[in-house]
């Protein structure tokens, strides 16, 4: 294959929402850039498709109220939201499958359980209020924090199961969508404060509360209309040479010559780029600490959303079933009724064994025991498997294993040289959410455009200023 050669100031490796984000705010800054995307299409883990007739989220699409940096980007786009239904019953099945409907945050379970759930909740809260989001291995007890899984820490707090279970439910199968065992209790609480509070991440009506009109992908398809020419798409980056004067950035059909390189991907990706000379010791391993989640995202497409007609919200949650959570996700002005449903960590591997018809029978049964025999039968049916995509290889994102925060955070967007790391996964606020990766791409601009211009920023925020970390 012949390759095109270019030079630019800076090239962005990744079209997801970090990557648009830092290319168009720098191309703003009066810089020439390009984006090199290996896929098809832009969104990266954002990707609204049509699916047998029918529109579906198959990556991210939920908007919080506290997520201001999306939001406003919503309003630069001129993207409009719309509420996710919520009128009517929660359903929470317990752990003998009996089915108890409420509303509210707090699952219907016995008082004393209910009291360890509010004073857990309210413990989770103070501590997450006193971690930075943006610096949390700069808690006092950081290390100590980093070294117990939030499994073992709720065994040390109550003897009671079912409010262990249901705790762990919020942070582990629903957010990081790995076991409690598997990660410490400061990761747990990077993931509450940056989302402004362990309390917003049991309110599935703050998390869970707007959808874009259109879908999440069309914040990256405006984004790159803003481009034009200097998107490229279906070229994988192989190879990034870099020194004092620059990077060489090869695709698979274009080498970029630039001044700096972004990498906006997940950062379980960078092991596929070959660089000369390789990254640092420090990177090597600190790269080698971070995972992704896993998880499928179920979407049940039926004639009606009949679970309306029960006075049901379509809202459901259960740490004892294959769908540990499940919502109405009817689309925009759609007539027919949409569910989301989630099957998480260790769920996730023991269905992705079975053949497919067995895994989706499962999985249907399941979601028939919160809304009765009619959800066995939808009309469309389709499982988001993101672990399969050579490009992602996880969902919902990246997150360090026990003791990794605390050893290495510090350094996961610290440059190497003219390369530049932005991606949610790196993120404080918005940590895991296209909101982080707005953040990171916005920072990542800024501090590129300041350092080409020979300033440093003002406001420190978040990292220290580039010219002081290129080495
Ligand atoms: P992202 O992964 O989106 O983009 C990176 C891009 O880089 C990809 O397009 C990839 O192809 C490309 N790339 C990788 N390696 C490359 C290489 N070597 N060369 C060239 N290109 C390369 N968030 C949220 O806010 N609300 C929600 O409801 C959800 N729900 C949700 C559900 C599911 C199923 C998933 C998978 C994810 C979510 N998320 C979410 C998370 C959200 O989608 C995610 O945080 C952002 O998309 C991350 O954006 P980035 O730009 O950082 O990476």
């Amino acid at each position: 294959m012949t390759s095109t050669e270019i030079t630019r100031d800076v090239v962005v490796v990744g079209a997801g929402p970090a990557g648009l984000t830092a290319a168009t705010r720098l191309k703003e800054a009066g810089l020439t850039v390009a984006v090199l995307e290996a896929r098809d299409r832009v969104g990266g883990r954002t990707w609204t498709d049509d699916i047998d007739g029918a529109t579906l989220e198959i990556g991210g699409q939920w908007v919080s109220p506290d997520q201001t940096a999306l939001l406003e980007l919503l309003d630069e786009l001129g993207l409009e939201t719309f509420e996710r239904y919520r009128e009517g019953d929660s359903v929470y099945l317990t752990k003998d499958g009996e089915l108890r409907r409420f509303t509210g945050d707090i699952f219907p379970v016995a008082p004393e359980t209910e009291a360890e759930l509010v004073r857990l909740i309210e413990k989770i809260d103070a501590l997450a209020a006193e971690v930075d989001p943006d610096r949390p291995w700069e808690h006092p007890r950081a290390a100590e924090l980093d070294a117990i899984s939030f499994e073992a820490w709720l065994a040390a707090e109550t003897d009671d199961q079912e409010a262990r279970d249901n705790i762990a439910l919020f942070i582990g199968p629903a957010m990081l969508t790995k076991p409690a065992h598997a990660f410490s209790v400061l990761q747990a609480l990077l993931m509450a404060s940056s989302a402004g509070g362990f309390s917003h991440l049991v309110d599935a009506d703050f998390i869970l509360d707007k959808r874009i009109v259109g879908g999440m992908q069309q914040v990256s398809i405006r984004l790159a209309e803003r481009l034009g020419g200097d998107l490229h798409l279906g070229q994988p980056v192989r190879r990034i040479a870099h020194g004092p004067d620059g990077v060489t950035v090869a695709a698979d059909g274009i080498t970029v010559r630039a001044q700096r390189v972004v990498l906006a991907h997940a950062p379980v990706l960078y092991s596929r780029i070959q660089f000369d000379p390789p990254l640092p010791r420090r990177q090597h391993q600190l790269h080698q600490h971070l995972s992704m989640g896993l998880v499928i995202k179920v979407h049940a497409v039926y004639d009606r959303p009949f679970w309306r007609e029960q006075g049901l919200s379509g809202t459901v949650f259960s740490p004892y079933q294959l769908v540990h959570e499940a919502y109405d996700n009817t689309n925009h002005g759609d007539e027919r009724g949409t569910l989301v449903a989630f099957v998480s960590d260790t769920h996730a591997d023991d269905v992705f064994t079975l053949p497919d018809e067995e895994r989706r029978a499962r999985i249907l049964a399941s979601l028939a025991a919160y809304f009765g025999a009619e959800a066995e039968n939808p009309v469309v049916y389709y499982e988001s498997d993101w672990g399969s995509e050579e490009w992602t290889r996880g969902a919902y994102a990246a997150s360090f294993d026990l003791g990794g925060l605390h050893r290495y955070g510090a350094d996961l967007r610290t440059p190497v040289g003219p390369i530049h790391f932005a991606c949610s996964d790196m993120a404080g606020a918005g940590y895991q959410h296209v909101d982080g990766a707005v953040r990171m791409g916005r920072l990542v601009a800024d501090t590129i455009a300041a350092d080409l211009r020979g300033e440093t920023l003002p406001e420190l925020d978040a990292i220290p200023t580039a010219s002081m970390l290129v080495r």
